[in-house]
């Protein structure tokens, strides 16, 4: 594995973290579960992402990870970095949802219950909700690192103007902002446009999530809706309407120019985002130990020709122009 450091902190994270938004839940094989974590910490993957409500049922994700962190890892809390987040929907009632410090101090002590730490690494708020003043989710982030329960704090698709009033409390306090948690991909490129100047200009790391566009980015859906597969999930945040045949079109050329390059669809989309150097981690999803080690042979992809990027982003282009 190769690590990076995350923005002006002595932080080093692996440029390629592991996300249990799906996969890991009550739901899901459990021994597919364990084997994927422990493979990543084997290889160096020693960042994982965690949130309030993943699973599904909401909280069982970090059920799954704290069973194995008791039973597997508990001698190697100090080489793991782990994350959790609050602000989406989580349990009933007002307080269940959205960035006010009564859902962010509640959720955080939940989180830490339910994964078995005595503190995460980085606590993130997990989004704007467009309603709670910036200043009170930040004090929340802030309180929550002075009260020992979280390392460093962050933030997650945060608007451009709410993203600087947050660099700019958290620093005020001197809780700077560790890690910004972007979707983007070769197919998403609207946070890599407005929120990563800004990241990396306030020194705060910037860590990618669904840089694969939930398995649009890799061979998965080239040949129809495989019936194991986020789309064809009812729980599955993918939507059997996203994979369009526009989308499948732009990855099966994707993935002619990965074929060229040597290396699988799913490795190039993560080594196209690990070319820029503002990127810290990439966040990325699997279903299967061979997923897993797929993805993670992107660490040692050969770089990018000139001529490789203008193809990719003719492909990207075209499928936005459509
Ligand atoms: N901050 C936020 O709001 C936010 C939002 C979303 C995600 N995240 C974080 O980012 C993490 C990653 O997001 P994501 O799961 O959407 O990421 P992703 O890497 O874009 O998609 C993961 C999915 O792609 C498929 N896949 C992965 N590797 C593959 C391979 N080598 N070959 C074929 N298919 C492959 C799998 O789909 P199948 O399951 O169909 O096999 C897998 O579940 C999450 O777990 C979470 O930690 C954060």
């Amino acid at each position: 594995m190769k690590y990076r450091k995350c923005g002006h902190s002595g932080v080093f994270l692996p440029e390629i973290s592991l996300g249990l938004w799906h996969n890991f839940g009550a739901t899901s094989d459990f021994r597919e579960a364990r084997a994927m974590i422990l493979t990543a910490f084997e290889r160096g993957v020693c960042h994982f992402d965690l949130a309030n409500n993943y699973g599904p049922p909401p909280g069982s994700a970090e059920t799954t990870f704290g069973r194995i962190l008791h039973d597997d890892l508990a001698m190697h809390r100090d080489e793991l970095f782990i994350s959790s987040k609050a602000g989406h929907d989580m349990w009933s009632g007002v307080y269940g949802t959205g960035s006010s410090r009564k859902n962010l101090i509640a959720s955080c002590d939940a989180s830490l219950r339910r994964t078995g730490l005595e503190y995460f690494d980085v606590f993130y708020s997990h989004r704007y909700d467009g309603v709670t003043p910036v200043e009170e989710t930040m004090q929340a982030l802030i309180d929550i690192v002075r009260s020992g329960k979280a390392l460093y704090a962050g933030i997650s698709k945060y608007p451009p103007a709410e993203q600087q009033r947050a660099y700019d409390i958290l620093r005020e306090a001197k809780v700077p902002c560790l890690l910004s948690q972007y979707r983007a991909s070769i197919f998403d490129r609207s946070a890599i446009e407005t929120n990563f100047r800004p990241a990396a200009a306030n020194g705060s790391g910037i860590i990618c999530f669904s840089p694969l566009a939930q398995g649009l980015l890799t061979d998965k859906y080239l040949n129809g809706i495989p019936p194991t597969s986020r789309a064809a999930n009812k729980d599955g945040f993918l939507q059997l309407s996203d994979v369009t045949p526009e989308k499948v079109e732009a990855a099966r050329r994707l993935n002619e120019i990965a074929a060229s390059r040597g290396q699988s669809l799913a490795q190039m989309a993560v080594a196209w985002l690990l070319a820029d150097s503002r990127v810290t981690s990439v966040i990325v999803g699997t279903s299967s130990v061979r997923q897993l080690e797929n993805n993670l042979a992107a660490i040692d992809s050969p770089e990018f020709t000139p001529e490789e990027l203008a193809a990719i982003d003719e492909v990207y282009k075209n499928q936005t122009r459509r």
